[in-house]
């Protein structure tokens, strides 16, 4: 990777670079804990093995430039220090751009400009969070080149701002969390109250985690997702006047059925249930996992999918296609993993199984959907690093 990464920046920038660091950020597949990172909720996420490398060089001068080996049509994109606002033609390279503008505006100190080389290798739009991949990615070089001795919490803080205030997509802090602060062979248990994070061996004895990719392009993930954080914070509203939390997270679903009388929509409370049920489902996962029970947890994941599609509906018919598929061929379970509205699922198989899983449930969700699947075979990792090959 070292080697070819190095060749491509000569190539595209015509010189060879001083220093051939590379740089690798993660993506991450979240096991359980869904759409319950903004509402106060605890999360199990894991960074993965699939992300975003880069290669980089500091500049004489202000100007900075982008190069992605995934979006070579979009060619170089140039931008100086005083024009990093958002805009639409620099496409994937606005989040680069916003780290670099935020820390601008937060008064850190950066000092020349830099040339930047990109290789993702996380399938774009699948909901394994190439963007947050990228977003840490150009923090942790700034917070190297410049010297800016920030915590890793604190680049994933930031990353978070900007893709909400930057990108205008109003995530949590899962996906940047755990990409700052992974840790190999973990998945993290995250407070998303707190920000405390516990690693945490997730694997379990005879079985293997598949990462299934629908391959059906999101198209309105953001503005979707972005009005189910709309209807959390009316949930939250309404209970307010009767209840003081601050997070949706707080109530567990006995306290939340007797605030259902001031709900006019159930839709909103269908919403704050999906919320409640899926902070147990986490809580009792964690105890799954603590007594290697591989069956429970696959029920709490299979639950979770069916909270995912009734009560927060951002399944959709090629992820639950899937997910069936999944469960038809040997998967104890499965759900969608991430935003959904298309995107990845994943599913717990038996190692025996494994073999026959793809063909089977590849064959079974083309014939249903027209549609190829994707499999992907992936291992937990530390967070965003130096690349060591
Ligand atoms: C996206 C967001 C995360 C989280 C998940 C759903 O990945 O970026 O913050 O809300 O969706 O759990």
């Amino acid at each position: 990777m070292k080697h070819k990464l190095k060749e491509k920046f000569i190539k595209i920038f015509e010189y060879s670079p001083t220093h051939s660091q590379i740089y690798f950020s993660p993506g991450r597949v979240n096991l359980i804990g869904e759409h319950i990172d903004y509402n106060g909720g605890l999360v199990f996420p894991a960074a993965i093995d699939l992300g975003t490398y880069g290669i980089v060089e500091a500049r004489a001068d202000m100007i900075f430039k982008f190069y992605s080996l995934n979006f070579q049509d979009d060619g170089i994109i140039t931008v100086d220090k005083n024009h990093l606002l958002y805009e639409e033609k620099h496409r994937w390279a606005n989040y680069a751009k916003g780290i670099i503008s935020e820390l601008i505006l937060r008064n850190f100190p950066i000092t020349h400009g830099f040339d930047l080389l990109v290789y993702g290798t996380l399938p774009t739009a699948s909901g394994l969070s190439s963007s947050a991949s990228l977003e840490l990615l150009t923090a942790w070089i700034c917070n190297e080149m410049f010297n800016l001795n920030l915590s890793r919490e604190y680049l994933a803080l930031l990353s978070q701002h900007v893709e909400n205030q930057y990108m205008g997509m109003h995530c949590g802090i899962m996906d940047q969390l755990v990409i700052a602060k992974g840790v190999k062979g973990r998945a993290l248990l995250m407070n998303t109250a707190t920000l405390e994070t516990t690693p945490v061996p997730a694997s379990f004895s005879g079985f293997e985690w598949v990462i299934m990719n629908t391959n059906y392009p999101r198209k309105t993930t953001d503005s979707k997702y972005n009005e189910r954080r709309r209807e959390c914070k009316l949930a939250l509203d309404i209970i307010k006047e009767h209840k003081n939390i601050n997070y949706l997270c707080e109530l567990n679903e006995g306290e939340l059925r007797k605030l259902k009388k001031y709900f006019s929509d159930i839709k909103i409370y269908n919403r704050a249930k999906h919320a409640v049920t899926e902070q147990m489902r986490t809580i009792q996962s964690k105890t799954a996992m603590e007594n290697h029970d591989p069956i429970t947890f696959a029920n709490l994941l299979n639950q979770s999918h069916e909270s995912l599609k009734n009560d927060y509906e951002v399944t959709g018919l090629e992820l639950d296609t899937l997910v069936d598929s999944a469960r038809k061929y040997g998967a104890i379970g499965a759900r969608v993993t991430g935003a959904g509205f298309g995107g990845c699922a994943i599913a717990l198989v038996p190692k025996t199984a494994v073999e026959s899983f793809h063909q089977r449930v590849g064959d079974d969700y083309f014939s249903q959907t027209g549609i190829k699947a994707s499999f992907h075979d992936v291992t937990f990792v530390d967070g965003v690093d130096i690349y060591v090959d």
